[in-house]
């Protein structure tokens, strides 16, 4: 039979039973043809949106698995890192980048996201995908982590939905979806931490500003709604969380 590339049921089985890590490490190789990659119809108006005349001068890419995200933040900024928990993943994001002759703009780190340790030292950061791996009460760590990142003026940049209609098919794939993996997690170890219905508004809005951002949500991007998508791309927004210049 003829490969598609695609992972096969067994390699997506055999990764689910890993930790975070582990899970990426194996799947790496085929991520970009898997349906966990970030897709062009969500990478492409985002970053035309939030491109400056001017370059930014340093960004980073959290989480940035295989680079789908990357390689438009390297195009609008000087320098990028991209940093993610996989060495899996960092060097597909490294080929890729290569491919697109991008590496000298970008440095590629190995880091927990939940453990930043920079500060003031970035203009913009972009997060895609990996909001699901950050466990709920973790959120506020992670969001502090990168508000110290950010140089005061640098903004968060990210998409993630209001709450979906209760009455709605991604709102009962993706509470089944949590439901199996709580059941995953309670019987096999290590746990694999991923779950939907996380990092939404308004809630986000809330843990932003308690951190100290000034939160901008924006109705105005778009995406091209016949893509078809587990979250209907018209319930999508960008936020905009910006370090203030001056401490609150
Ligand atoms: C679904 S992939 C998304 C990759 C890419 N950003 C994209 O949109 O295609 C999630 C990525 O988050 C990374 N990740 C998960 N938890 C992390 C953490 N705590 N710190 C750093 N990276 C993490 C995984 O290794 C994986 O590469």
């Amino acid at each position: 039979m003829k490969s598609t590339g695609r992972p096969t049921f067994f390699e997506l089985l055999r990764q689910s039973l890993q930790n975070v890590e582990g899970g990426y490490d194996l799947l790496a190789p085929k991520f970009d043809r898997s349906p966990y990659k970030t897709p062009e119809e969500i990478l492409l108006p985002f970053f035309q949106y939030i491109k400056t005349e001017e370059k930014f001068g340093a960004g980073l890419d959290l989480c940035c698995g295989t680079g789908a995200a990357t390689i438009h933040l390297a195009k609008i900024c000087d320098q990028v890192t991209a940093l993610d928990l996989s060495d899996g993943m960092l060097d597909q994001c490294r080929k890729k980048m290569d491919d697109a002759d991008l590496s000298a703009h970008v440095t590629f780190l190995k880091g927990d996201a939940l453990e930043l340790t920079f500060e003031d030292r970035f203009d913009v950061v972009v997060s895609f995908g990996a909001f699901g791996h950050i466990p709920i009460e973790e959120e506020e760590v992670f969001l502090r982590g990168i508000f110290r990142a950010l140089r005061p003026g640098g903004s968060f940049y990210f998409i993630t939905t209001d709450k979906l209609p209760f009455f709605s098919f991604s709102n009962f794939a993706q509470r089944l979806f949590n439901g199996i993996m709580r059941i995953r997690n309670w019987l096999i170890r290590p746990p694999f931490i991923m779950y939907y219905l996380t990092f939404r508004l308004p809630l986000i809005r809330d843990k932003l500003a308690k951190v100290g951002f000034q939160v901008d949500v924006r109705n105005d991007l778009s995406f091209d709604r016949r893509f078809n998508y587990l979250i209907p791309l018209k319930h999508f927004k960008l936020v905009i969380a910006t370090k203030p210049l001056q401490a609150l």
